[in-house]
């Protein structure tokens, strides 16, 4: 039996993460630890708010004291750490809550963490969730990053990814901490907050507003269904080597004008209007060092821990589709009037 410690639980991957893991550990405690900003949403997780086993507490990683205190008092024993500020279009329009929660918020959790567990027993682990992002970008022939891809980041947000996975790397080998960490490609599927591309398309196709894409469109990114990221992280705290990174991601690389373009016409069909939602696709200005490729090689996930990805994408996108048909007003609830600040100031008035 774990007792886990699940910090941005609330959040898109973090309630999916929780959710998955009370269905599949009944017997396991879980703390959820989350600051609530305005990705985290308590609403994610109503049908497990009283399931046995579950707790949340409102916090904030950087609040060294409220975590040793909540490691102790919980007996924890697994760390998975979600927490962070997660969107790279925010980071560029000001990143001190990027350094402070994604550096320096992992700074005081893995101090914390130190601190309580002392002499670090093998059963005690510290799961580090990071990205893709911060090996930089691909070039459209390279192969998929591997584990041992030198670090690039070029925005403000995995940069501040690329210097949280440097300090838990070092907690390892300084301090012997059994410290993980995954680094995944970009997750689709339920509770994900509609500033991110695929619901954001979903959303503004509904609601008859330009769909902006980036640049030319042709970027490429590396889909994975949440779920399947949520059972890669179980795979690696129960069976990953201390010490180790693992990539995880779809080996399923999409145009991001082929996604908006496929998301389009399945709503022409589910929802048809007057003229097609390809209508409304708008090329607006590029986001400053946008990275042109990623791709991931989960060789050492499949190899050494059995994990392959168990949603296709025409399976996951479908469902992911449903879902925000289905929850309209979900959507409607978390796009708070901080969210219409923040789409004002990215898109511009007009497109409010
Ligand atoms: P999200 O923005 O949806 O959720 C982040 C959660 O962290 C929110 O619940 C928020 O309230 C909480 N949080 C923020 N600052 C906090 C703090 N100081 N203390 C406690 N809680 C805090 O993010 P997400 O998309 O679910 O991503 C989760 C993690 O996975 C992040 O670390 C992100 O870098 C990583 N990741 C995301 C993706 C993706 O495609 N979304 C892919 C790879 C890795
Ligand atoms: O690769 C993993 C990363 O995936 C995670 O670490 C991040 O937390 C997560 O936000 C995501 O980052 P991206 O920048 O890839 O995701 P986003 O949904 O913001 O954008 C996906 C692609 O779509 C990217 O090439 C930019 C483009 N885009 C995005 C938005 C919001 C547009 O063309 N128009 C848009 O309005």
């Amino acid at each position: 039996m774990r007792r886990l410690l699940v910090t941005g639980g609330a959040g898109f991957i973090g309630s999916n993460f929780i959710r998955y893991w009370v269905n599949h550990h009944p017997d396991d405690r879980v703390v959820n630890f989350d600051a609530l900003t305005y990705a985290g949403n308590l609403e994610n997780l109503c049908d497990i708010e009283s399931v046995a086993g579950y707790r949340f507490v409102h916090g904030d990683i950087a609040d060294r004291s409220d975590v040793e205190r909540l490691l102790e008092e919980e007996g924890i024993d697994t760390v998975v750490n979600f927490a962070a500020e997660s969107h790279v279009d925010r980071s560029i329009l000001g990143s001190d809550a990027f350094i402070k929660t994604n550096v320096l918020g992992t700074f005081d959790l893995l101090e914390a963490a130190k601190y309580v567990w002392k002499d670090f027993s093998p059963a005690q682990r510290f799961l580090h969730v990071s990205t893709d992002e911060v090996y930089g970008s691909l070039a459209p022939d390279e192969p998929a990053f591997t584990e041992t891809r030198g670090y690039a980041p070029n925005s403000p947000y995995s940069a501040s990814k690329a210097a949280s996975d440097h300090l838990v790397r070092a907690y390892h080998q300084t301090y012997g901490m059994s410290v993980l960490t995954t680094n995944c490609s970009n997750n689709y599927g339920p509770y994900q907050f509609p500033e991110k591309l695929i619901p954001l398309v979903l959303l503004n196709a509904l609601e008859g507003k330009p769909i902006p894409v980036y640049g030319d469109g042709m970027n490429v990114r590396d889909w994975l269904y949440v779920e399947d990221h949520c059972r890669g992280i179980d795979d690696v705290i129960n069976d990953g080597k201390p010490g180790q990174v693992y990539n995880i991601g779809g080996e399923n690389e999409w145009h991001n004008i082929d996604i908006v373009n496929l998301i389009c016409d399945r709503l022409d069909q589910l929802q048809p209007g007057a003229a097609s939602y390809r209508d409304q696709i708008t090329f607006v200005k590029d986001r400053p060092g946008h990275d042109r490729r990623y791709a991931i090689d989960s060789g050492k996930m499949r190899d050494e821990l059995g994990w392959t990805p168990a949603h296709d994408f025409t399976s996951g996108i479908e469902r992911t589709i449903q879902w925000y048909l289905d929850n309209r007003d979900w959507c409607e609830r978390v796009r708070s009037g901080e969210y219409r600040q923040y789409y004002r100031e990215q898109y511009g008035q007009s497109s409010a």
